[in-house]
């Protein structure tokens, strides 16, 4: 068997996953396949303005592309020569046919085993990376394992890592799950897909496990993340009702060692490719298991999520003497969440829109989403685009902070003020600037959870 790699998927996810594995393994060749040529030339470019913003990882990129890491094209030359392929294609929720607007759609998946099966001319690990519902790997074990041709051992080794730290989280992560089937060829493919993560993974921190544990571990660990988010947002209305704190209340649940302070900070809901779609996903899986109360039980993390958005746009016609119509408000921050430059899920694109809808002028800024921004609503009308944020808060009558972007906090208020419509509204969802100062400089705050 020899060392190298294939990744099919050059993704959020394949992409900076496997500039780590190489720049920590560098006596294994690494190839990051996909059929989307712009995203591949992307990663190639003389520049480094790859298809992906992460902190770090241009470094990473720098110091290994050409030396063991390759993004390529050749799909068929890539699996042919490499023992070890892992799949991080996309996983979206299905929107046609059984289990719409629920299941995942495995179609990119599918295609890709069946390319891998195609092009194989020796026996191969093949690695979910992708997230996925529980079995996938044993359909996927019988597309590859027909009678004929080679043998193919299916791993899940499902990915944890956070956009905005993906770099960090890979170098230095909880956990690192490898499922397999608990058999000779399983437990052997489990060992070589270890000893990949072995050189910089401390053993202690390697979890093998039968694929499906593994497949519905991730699953669950997003549901419980995106619970907590959930969870502590349904707090954050009661707080505004009531006139308690969100941070005060967070602080105090937080301090408990048995819940911990991570993960409890109120905002405008979660958005990302991953926790709506894996969530939904496990409710899909528990309702064809008959489980219709933990579907619910689940559902509801979603629907929580989707109110927090309505209830921002509530407060807006609130604050501002229940009309919208006419008025301008400028967008601080369009990605999902801050040092990253995906839009996908983002609760900024749900209240854009909603806004919209009351026709309202809106200014988007965002200091790295702004191309995809564009993208996302580009058939909405009235919106205009400023990577300026003094030009995007310029005549409106409020700021939406939407991203908690380090930068905000720094901006020149004073200024900002001067040049909006009076009263100057300042709507903080990601509570991250400093209120009491906003307050002294003149404008009217409005708060999360407060
Ligand atoms: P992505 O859309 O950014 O990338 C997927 C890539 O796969 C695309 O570039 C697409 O062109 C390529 N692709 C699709 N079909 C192909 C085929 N047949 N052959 C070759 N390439 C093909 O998606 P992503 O964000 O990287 O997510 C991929 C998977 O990883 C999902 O299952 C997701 O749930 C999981 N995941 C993502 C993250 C994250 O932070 N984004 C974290 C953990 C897990
Ligand atoms: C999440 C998980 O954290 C990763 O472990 C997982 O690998 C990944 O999904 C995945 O499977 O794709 P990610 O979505 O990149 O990572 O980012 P998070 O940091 O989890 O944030 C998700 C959303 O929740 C963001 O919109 C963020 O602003 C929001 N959030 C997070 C809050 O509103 N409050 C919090 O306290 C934490």
């Amino acid at each position: 068997m020899n060392r190298d790699i294939v990744c099919i998927g050059a993704g959020y996810i394949g992409g900076p996953t496997m500039a780590v594995i190489a720049k920590m393994n560098p006596g294994r060749k690494v190839v990051v396949v996909d059929i989307n040529k712009e995203r591949i030339d992307a990663w190639n470019s003389p520049d480094f303005e790859l298809p992906v913003y992460e902190p770090g990882l241009a470094d990473v990129v720098k110091e290994t592309r050409g030396r063991n890491l390759f993004f390529s094209t050749d799909i068929e030359s890539a699996v042919r020569e490499c023992d070890i392929v892992f799949v991080g294609v996309n996983t979206p929720t299905k929107m046609f046919g059984r289990g719409a607007g629920r299941a995942s759609d495995l179609q990119f998946w599918e295609s890709t085993a069946r390319e891998i099966k195609r092009y194989a001319k020796s026996d191969k690990i093949v690695i979910e990376k992708s997230t996925l519902p529980v079995r996938t790997a044993a359909a996927m074990e019988s597309i590859l394992n027909t009678r004929d041709g080679c043998k193919f051992t299916v791993l899940s080794n499902p990915e944890f890592l956070a956009e905005g730290t993906a770099i960090r989280d890979l170098l230095e992560p909880d956990r690192v799950l490898i499922g397999g089937p608990q058999d000779e060829d399983g437990i052997r493919a489990i060992a070589e897909a270890a000893a990949i993560y072995a050189s910089w993974v401390p053993r202690e921190k390697i979890i093998t496990s039968n694929v499906w544990s593994a497949e519905l571990a991730k699953l669950a660990a997003n549901a419980f993340l995106a619970q907590r988010v959930s969870s502590i947002n349904a707090i954050a209305g009661l707080c505004e009702a009531t006139g308690a704190d969100v941070d005060e209340v967070a602080r105090v649940i937080g301090a408990d060692g048995r819940i911990g302070p991570k993960f409890l900070k109120a905002g405008p809901g979660f958005g990302g490719s991953c926790f709506k779609k894996d969530v939904l996903n496990l409710v899909y899986l528990c309702e064809s298991a008959g489980l219709h109360t933990a579907a619910e039980y689940w559902m509801q993390v979603v629907k929580m999520n989707e109110h927090q958005q309505e209830r921002i746009v509530s407060r807006l016609f609130k604050e501002m003497f229940n009309t919208l119509a006419g008025k301008k408000i400028a967008i601080f921050g369009f990605a999902f969440k801050a040092d990253t430059g995906d839009t996908r899920e983002t609760p900024a694109g749900t209240v854009a829109r909603l806004l919209a809808e009351e026709h309202v002028r809106l200014a988007v800024t965002d200091p790295k989403a702004l191309r995809n921004a564009r993208a996302d609503l580009a058939g909405v009308g009235g919106v205009e685009f400023e990577e300026d944020e003094y030009k995007a808060a310029a005549d409106a009558d409020a700021v939406v902070v939407m991203t908690d972007w380090s930068r905000y906090p720094q901006l020149d208020w004073e200024r900002i003020y001067s040049n909006m419509r009076k009263p100057a509204l300042v709507f903080d969802t990601r509570n991250c600037l400093d209120a009491r100062k906003l307050k002294s400089i003149g404008f009217k705050t409005v708060n999360i959870g407060k």
